[in-house]
Order: C-alpha cells, then structure tokens, then sequence
C-alpha cells in the first residue's frame, strides 16, 4: 500500500531548486527515492542543494528561466521525465501606480513564461513521459488578495488557468498537470516581498492553525501528486495555507 506513494525509479525536474521551497522538494523526492534534477540561476545555491540530498545520481543544471535562449538550452540537457515541478518564482511588491514595465515583464517572464516554454520543448523533445505528473507552484495569493500584490496574484492566476488547459491537453496521454496553492511558508521570499515584521505578525493572526508554512509541508503534498497514488487527479488547484483562505 505505502508502495504508491514512493518515487523510486522516476526522473524528476525541480525548477527553483537553489533555495527554499524548491530545495526542500529536491531533498524529500530524493528521500523518496527519486533520481532529481534541479535548475535555478545560482550555481553555489544547486551545489548546497545536492549536499543535502540522499544517494547519487541526481544532477544540476544552472539556468535562467526569464531568458529563452537558456530555457531552450536546458530542454536538450534533460533526460525524459517522469515528474515536473515548476517552482521558480518571484515576488515584486508595490501598488500598480508604481508598477514598472520591467518588473511586470519580469515577475510574469519567471512565474509562468519561462514553465510555459519549458514544457513546451519538452513536450516537443518528447521528454515527458506518458503518465508523467506536472507539479506548478501557484500561491494562495492567486485567489485571496492583499494590496501591493497585484501583477504577483496576476502572474499565479494564469499559473491557475494553465495548469487547467494544459491538464486538458495532456490528459490523452495519461500525463495529469495540477497546481499547489500556498500560503504563507518562511523562506528568503518575504525579504524579496518588502514585508515588514509587524506586517508578518498581523498577518499570522489570519492563520487559524497558529503558524506559517515550512517548506516541507509543501513539499509532502508535491510528492503526493508526483507518485502514482494521486493518479486520478488533474487539473485541480490544492490550497495548502494553514487554514488562512477559510479565515
Ligand atoms: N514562500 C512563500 O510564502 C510562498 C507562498 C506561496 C507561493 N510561493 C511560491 O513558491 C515558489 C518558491 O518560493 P520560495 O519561497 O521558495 O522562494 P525563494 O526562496 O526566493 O526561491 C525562489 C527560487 O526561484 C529561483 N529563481 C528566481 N528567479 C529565477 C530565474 N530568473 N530563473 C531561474 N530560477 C529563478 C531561485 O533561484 P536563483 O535565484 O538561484 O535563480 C530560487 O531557487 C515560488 O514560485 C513562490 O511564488 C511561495
């Protein structure tokens, strides 16, 4: 029965790997007994991440997913997978008077353009195998707003409405696509996001189950939805936040 849930003898590609939510999700599919793949800019970041996995066999690839030409790139290096996370994100906070073209060129190039041409190759390069599993890494804050998130929430709303088509799409071939809404989880993020202490204290109160996330509560769902036990399921949107969008 517990044999469903283990990743043993799958491929996985973890996007976003060099820190944070993304490490984690590297460290518990390797403990799983998946053989990882992970890529994100920082080369120092991959290497650290590598460390803390368990057994041989996985490798880093450093790219950048705003630039086309490294996304390309990095499509021919992969081998065929069985599982995709795509978690690389960033945060840009401001009101949307302040907004600057670059920074919604950005936010939306890394959060949901860089994934879309990603999977694109892949599935050109037939490097997705049938009843493959795709993994987004939406936010919580796609469907319950804050002011100063706004081109943020905009850029996981299409992650949302992707996931969707895409799971539609790829469903003839037995390869589900669903996305992972989170809450608040503690990583490097929430200096990015500008958010003051007092802020994140307030904010806490909203969380019903008294704290924020940790990457690894994150991370045990995403293993769910690579491993054969969540076979059944595609196209859906799963909130994990502690409670706070019932709150
Ligand atoms: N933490 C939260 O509260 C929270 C809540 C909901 C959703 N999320 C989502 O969860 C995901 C991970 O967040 P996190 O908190 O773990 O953030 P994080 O600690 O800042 O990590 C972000 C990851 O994305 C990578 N990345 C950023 N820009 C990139 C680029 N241009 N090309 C390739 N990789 C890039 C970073 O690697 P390099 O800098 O090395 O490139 C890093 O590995 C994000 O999609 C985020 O939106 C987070």
């Amino acid at each position: 029965m517990n044999d469903v849930f283990t990743l043993k003898g799958k491929e996985i590609l973890i996007t976003g790997a060099s820190k944070g939510i993304g490490r984690s999700i590297a460290v518990i599919c390797s403990k799983n007994g998946a053989e990882v793949h992970i890529t994100a800019r920082n080369s120092e970041g991959l290497e650290n991440t590598m460390n803390l996995m368990h057994t041989n066999g996985h490798d880093l690839h450093t790219a950048d997913l705003g630039i086309t030409e490294e996304v390309n790139a990095l499509a021919k290096e992969l081998p065929i997978l069985d599982g995709l996370v795509l978690n690389a994100g960033i945060v840009k906070t401001m009101p949307v008077r302040f907004i600057k073209e670059e920074g919604i060129d950005v936010t939306f190039d890394v959060n949901i353009k860089g994934s879309i041409l990603l999977i694109k190759q892949l599935l050109k390069l037939k490097k997705i195998r049938e009843n493959g599993s795709i993994c987004f890494i939406s936010s919580v804050a796609s469907k319950k707003m804050t002011v100063g998130n706004a081109i943020y929430s905009a850029s996981k709303g299409a992650i949302n409405s992707f996931t969707k088509s895409l799971a539609l799409e790829l469903a003839p071939k037995g390869i589900r696509v669903n996305a992972v809404l989170p809450g608040m989880v503690k990583t490097n993020i929430l200096q990015d996001s500008s958010i003051s202490e007092d802020d994140l204290k307030n904010h806490l109160n909203k969380y019903p189950i008294g704290r924020f996330g940790k990457p690894e509560d994150i991370s045990y769902l995403v293993v769910y939805l690579l491993s054969n036990a969540s076979a059944w399921m595609t196209g859906s949107l799963l909130t994990i936040d502690g409670g706070y969008s019932i709150s």
